[in-house]
């Protein structure tokens, strides 16, 4: 039996699809080349955005034919739009197995199960089998999603936030920490089956703080530091941090761990004040360019990335040169712009959605188009230099400040390797290996 995950969304979303295989994975499923081999298949859905949740349900759709000319086939439905649109997804396409939202992945492994044994009625003898399903898929698995090199451990699930655009405190809920020990314990084992850079995951990542068994309170900082410390682990990223936690301790960590820090994505999502106040972002453009100069001054060669909406409601033109002007400031390595779409039941859906369609288009393309010099601008500066590169998968990976690098020679994976680099295309780096 076969199974195929397909995961659209964040980086956290993409490291569910692990604990999202592990129940079938546990069930005897391997990964399937390709979704046409598949027996089974995921959908691991987003929806912080309407195209995102159109992609997913489109998919769904699609996917019709395949599941009804074989009724042994399995077809789950799970994650954020999940959790959003279950009833009505059950209703839409009943020839979905089981719609499981991302509140419920603790729960997960159990609905799967019955989910399978209503369906092959085998629940009685299999059940044994579910007790010690893994919290997160075994990084050895021959599993196409995740490669085993950087590893995701995911430290929190949900957002206390309520920025006035964001859906995901209400699919994803309430902050919860998973203990010090279980997030180093996790590292270690991904480390020790060949990790080599640990992405640390979060909603907001940098607000993760959890007593540790011995009663004393550990923050982010303290975790980063001994997660960096874990033999085998060259490296340690983290995402997203909230400007907001940023704190001076966060800020000497990363610039005193070698291997942590060298590249921090760092959502702004706007450069004017007003919008930002509208947003509920809880800091201005100057107080997040102040923190932006502290983080470079204890780290000058740090890349940092960015997330920007555009069109947010009455954005107007002065509002968005302001954000041009602090992404010229800002100079972000790489940026995802995104135009703003309104989610239902969140504080900005009861604005008026009132940048028409082809103002935002317009602006998406005024940014993309400055922040895509910024992206080059990065690239280009490393051509005739050697970097040091990380090897995921056979001559491509990513140097320590997350630029992409792809260079013509033996794969050697999970090996640090030194490439000259000699030119710049669609956003890598081509290099030789030295
Ligand atoms: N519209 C457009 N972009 C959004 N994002 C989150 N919610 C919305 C929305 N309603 C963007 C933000 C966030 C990224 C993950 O998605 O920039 O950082
Ligand atoms: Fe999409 Fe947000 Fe869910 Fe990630 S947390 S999958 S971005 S809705």
């Amino acid at each position: 039996m076969k199974l195929h995950v397909v995961t659209f969304g964040c980086q956290m979303s993409a490291a569910d699809g692990g604990e999202l295989a592990a129940p079938l994975l546990a069930r005897g499923f391997r990964a399937a080349q390709a979704p046409e081999d598949a027996d089974a298949i995921v959908l691991n859905t987003c929806t912080v955005r309407q195209h995102a949740e159109d992609k997913a349900l489109s998919l769904i759709g699609r996917l019709r034919p395949w599941k009804e000319q074989d009724s042994g086939r399995v077809l789950i439905v799970a994650g954020c739009a999940a959790e959003r649109l279950g009833g009505w997804i059950r209703e839409r396409f009943p020839y979905v197995d089981l719609v499981v939202g991302a509140k419920s992945i603790d729960d997960y492994p159990r609905l799967v199960e019955e989910a399978l044994a209503a369906k092959f009625d085998a629940l009685a003898e299999s059940a044994a089998a579910f007790e010690n399903i893994p919290s997160a898929l075994d990084p050895a698995a021959p599993i196409g999603w995740s490669s085993a090199v950087v590893a995701p451990v995911t430290i929190m699930r949900g957002c206390n936030y309520s920025c006035s655009y964001c859906i995901v405190p209400s699919v994803r809920g309430r902050e919860v920490y998973r203990p010090y020990e279980t997030v180093l314990a996790e590292a270690r084992a991904k480390a020790a089956a060949g990790a080599r850079e640990i992405l640390l995951l979060g909603q907001t990542v940098n607000s993760w703080h959890a007593r540790g068994e011995d009663g004393r309170e550990r923050r982010f900082p303290e975790l980063l530091r001994a997660v960096a410390a874990i033999d085998g682990v060259a490296r340690v990223r983290f995402e997203s941090p909230h400007p907001y936690f940023f704190d001076d301790a966060l800020i000497s960590a990363i610039s005193g761990v070698a291997g942590a820090g060298d590249h921090v994505h760092l959502p702004v999502q706007s450069g004017s004040d007003r919008a930002l106040t509208r947003m509920r972002r809880n800091y201005s453009s100057a107080s997040f360019l102040s923190l932006v100069e502290r983080i470079r001054a204890a780290r000058p060669s740090i890349e940092l990335s960015t997330d920007i909406i555009v069109g947010f409601p009455s954005e107007s033109e002065d509002d968005f040169s302001r954000t041009l002007e602090l992404a010229e400031r800002l100079r972000p390595t790489w940026t995802y712009a995104f135009k703003y779409s309104p989610r239902e039941g969140t504080e900005s859906a009861a604005m008026s959605d009132d940048v028409p369609a082809d103002v935002k288009e317009e602006r998406l393309s005024r940014l993309n188009a400055l922040c895509d010099r910024f992206a080059e601008d990065a690239l280009k500066a490393r051509i005739g230099r050697t970097v040091e590169v990380l090897d995921e998968s056979g001559g491509y990976g990513r140097t320590r400040d997350g630029l992409r690098v792809k260079w013509g020679s033996p794969a050697r994976p999970g090996q640090l390797t030194t490439v000259l680099a000699t030119g710049v295309a669609k956003r890598t780096l081509l290099g030789e290996s030295q």
